[in-house]
């Protein structure tokens, strides 16, 4: 049982289930709001266990869980604890660690005050596996699903580009993919993938183009893997534009010049469906369109794609990050209705009295007409 100082200690934590250990019913585990780190061993002993090492045993199997896992793979997992509760489903019950009348206790709830927290942990953690659904789907049934195939084909009508091909407007087709078929991570690869080798480098050529310099200016600058880690993420799907009818025109080949490179790609967006502070989103990672295919609508049509995906999915926003400096894309995002985020960073006061501006903002849009109420602990 917590003493009072242990529970004021508690209130800077937040309760968190963790996937894979929802899966396995072993353990729950406590994690800084701020640092997303486990607690101290006392802390752990004094909420959960009076045998060390059981409680030495907890506290090993949250790091390493923290350790293994990304950050967005964690929920608020007060549900799985909740014994009695009517609500509870079947599913739930090797996870059911400490009883309802613990959990009240240690976080010094009412019964109301529980079952409303055992509520919103509900919806939490079915928004939560809803991602793990939509994350689990082979792409051939997400896209089939979730992407109308009219969408898949794009003709600009834009005069601006029609010297790429000889007699009629460009048309553009739109691949779904995700970054195992990308990089060919998975066991066996699709057809797309064997036939296609090249398309990492290519869009990673492309994201080195358009942006390396606004990563170079910016505090975490250009890491060459960093960016091919993140592009690898297993949950990382792309749409691919490709010319399917003309040819690239001399100036694209500044930088495709490289022959290793896939030459009829001439942009792509990449996105992730995820969770930002216990909201759904379809994060945008990346936009890229070279530059001879600019302002002829591909990236609006893009953008028409990925945000149709994220309210055919349900979730509740779309998101991305963008450069301060980069003030053309900020204020195309503005004028497809984007604003900053309220997780957007704030400048920072340091101690002198200076601010640090962050370099960097988030931006969002509302998708459902209403999102869910967010949790808050
Ligand atoms: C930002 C980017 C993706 C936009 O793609 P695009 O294909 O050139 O944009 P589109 O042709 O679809 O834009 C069409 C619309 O935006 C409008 N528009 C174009 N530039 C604009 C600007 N700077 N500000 C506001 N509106 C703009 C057009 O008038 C048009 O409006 P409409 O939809 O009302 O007709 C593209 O410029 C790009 O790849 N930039 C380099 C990479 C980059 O910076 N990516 C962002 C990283 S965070």
């Amino acid at each position: 049982m917590a003493s009072a100082a242990t529970e004021r200690e508690i209130n800077k934590w937040r309760l968190w289930g963790v996937n894979r250990l929802l899966e396995t019913n072993t353990s729950l585990i406590l994690v800084h709001e701020k640092t997303g780190k486990p607690p101290t061993l006392d802390l752990v002993k004094s909420i959960y266990y009076k045998d060390d090492e059981e409680a030495v045993d907890l506290l090993e199997e949250a790091k390493s869980s923290l350790r293994d896992m990304d950050m967005k793979w964690v929920i608020l997992g007060a549900c799985n604890f909740l014994a009695s509760c009517p609500l509870r489903t079947s599913k739930d019950c090797g996870n059911v660690l400490l009883r309802r009348s613990d959990v009240f206790r240690t976080f010094g709830k009412t019964e109301s005050q529980g079952m409303k927290l055992y509520i919103e942990a509900s919806e939490a953690l079915s928004r939560f596996r809803k991602i793990r659904d939509l994350n689990n789907l082979p792409i051939s049934h997400f896209t089939k699903e979730y992407l109308p195939t009219d969408l898949m084909e794009y003709q600009s009508s834009t005069r601006k580009i029609e010297s790429t091909t000889k007699d009629s407007p460009p048309m553009f087709q739109i691949d779904m993919t995700t970054s195992s078929d990308v990089f060919g991570l998975d066991n066996e690869p699709s057809n797309e993938t064997r036939s296609a080798p090249r398309i990492p480098q290519t869009l990673f050529e492309l994201i080195k183009h358009t942006s390396y310099k606004d990563y170079k200016a910016s505090r975490q600058g250009w890491d060459d893997e960093h960016k091919l880690e993140e592009m690898e993420d297993e949950d990382m799907r792309y749409l691919v534009v490709k010319l399917s009818n003309g040819r690239l025109p001399e100036t694209e080949k500044q930088w495709t010049k490289d022959s290793e490179l896939d030459h009829s790609i001439i942009g792509f967006l990449s996105f992730m469906i995820t969770q930002e502070e216990d909201e759904n989103v379809v994060y945008i990672y990346e936009i890229h369109i070279s530059e001879h295919f600019r302002d002829c609508g591909l990236g609006r049509h893009l953008f028409k794609m990925v945000e149709h995906i994220g309210k055919a999915t349900g979730m509740d926003k779309s998101m991305l990050t963008v450069f301060k400096r980069n003030t053309y894309a900020r204020q195309w995002y503005t004028s497809r209705g984007y604003e900053e985020d309220e997780i957007s960073p704030r400048p920072r006061k340091l101690r002198g009295g200076r601010s640090i501006e962050p370099d960097y903002e988030i931006l969002s849009k509302r998708l459902q007409k209403q999102g869910h109420k967010k949790v808050k602990s």
